[in-house]
């Protein structure tokens, strides 16, 4: 598949580096992380972004934040380990893939503690070893799970097509070619010629900084609007489908994605036009009912009113309210995209199969 090749977070010489995608589209600029505090704060910052590279960023950022352990008791390591998991998971509250990455580095290694229990018994050194395979494993498994994405969201769409698309859930929001963006590079190896509309994405303008630079530079005819464009776009009739990422999805298929979200999702449905959302099964959250029991991440007001000006934009003291996600409503949802399938509704039923698969 033809992608503009760079990957969020790279492990190489037992060193941990985040593309800094606060700098983007100005500088594509690498910087390592060393502690648990170099994650967290990274997380936290939107240096790495978008849920699947959250998660990746997490199985290699919880190996970096306890390999330096250097008592040889197993109890004081997994006391670490689960501490360590338990700070990084804070770091924020509604992409999914956080504590699943989290929760399975554990997993995997109680898994080798217990079976050491039988035989021969595991050391603190097999230990790390075995986190840092489970990191990579994270990072390949994301990589094939694009890539059947974007298979399985091509056969939804047609060449010639205008797509619009929310933030980014690209590339570097997951190991490698995206979500929602992985069918638009397959079609663009394909001859598909798509359209595609990138809403800016406010605040944090992820669609603007991420979106059309990743597109443009791989040669894909990308337009950028401003978010209060979207139903302009429609109504001139230049969107066919519209495509998003998620960063949880509720056992009844209500998604949490990126502010704005929803309301594109209900003017699709007024213009009669496909919302298809791509969702990664390490994204599903069963435990998680529907989209009122989602976590919705509140950040600073000065996003909204001074973060990209020079000077303020909103008069000193103003109240502001700044939530980081929506949740769209499952009855918005034409399609979910998974690495196993195109999921239709009943998604309460549909989606509980899958995960069962
Ligand atoms: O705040 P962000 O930039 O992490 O939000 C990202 C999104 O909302 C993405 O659409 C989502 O994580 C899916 S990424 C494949």
């Amino acid at each position: 598949m033809k992608v503009f090749d760079i990957a969020p977070v790279k492990f190489a010489d037992g060193k941990m580096m985040i593309l800094d995608q606060t700098q983007l589209p100005g500088e594509e600029i690498y910087i390592e992380a060393r502690t648990k505090e170099d994650v967290w704060e990274a997380i936290y910052h939107l240096k790495v972004r978008g849920a699947p590279a959250i998660g990746v960023a997490a199985g290699y950022g919880l190996y970096i934040s306890v390999r330096g352990y250097e008592g040889g008791d197993m109890a004081g390591f997994r006391k670490l380990v689960g501490e360590t998991s338990e700070y990084l998971n804070s770091s924020r509250p509604t992409a999914v893939n956080l504590s699943w990455a989290l929760g399975r580095m554990e997993r995997v290694l109680d898994e080798a503690i217990k079976a050491g229990e039988k035989s021969t018994h595991l050391t603190v050194e097999e230990a790390k070893k075995l986190m840092l395979a489970e990191a990579e494993k994270i990072r390949m498994e994301d990589e094939e799970s694009c890539k059947a994405m974007g298979e399985y969201g091509l056969s939804l769409l047609k060449p010639g097509m205008g797509i619009l698309t929310h933030c980014n859930a690209g590339t570097i929001a997951t190991a490698k070619y995206g979500t929602c963006l992985a069918p638009i590079y397959l079609g663009q190896e394909r001859g598909y010629n798509f359209r595609v509309f990138a809403d800016e994405t406010r605040p944090l303008l992820q669609g603007a900084r991420l979106t059309s630079w990743e597109l443009y530079k791989s040669g894909i005819d990308v337009t950028l609007i401003c978010d209060n464009m979207a139903s302009i776009v429609m109504k001139n009739g230049w969107i066919d489908a519209v495509v998003v990422g998620c960063d949880r999805m509720a056992a009844n298929g209500d998604g949490a994605n990126k502010i704005g979200t929803s309301g594109v999702a209900i003017l699709a449905k007024e213009y009669g036009i496909p919302f298809y959302m791509f969702v990664p099964t390490s994204t599903i959250d069963l435990n998680t009912r529907t989209g009122d029991d989602i976590p919705i991440e509140l950040r600073k007001g000065e996003e909204i009113y001074r973060m990209w000006y020079e000077k303020n934009m909103a008069p000193e003291g103003v109240k502001t309210y700044n939530p980081s996600f929506d949740v769209t409503d499952h009855k918005y949802i034409t399609a979910v995209i998974t690495e196993k399938g195109v999921v239709r509704p009943p998604y309460d039923v549909n989606l509980r199969k899958l995960k069962d698969e």
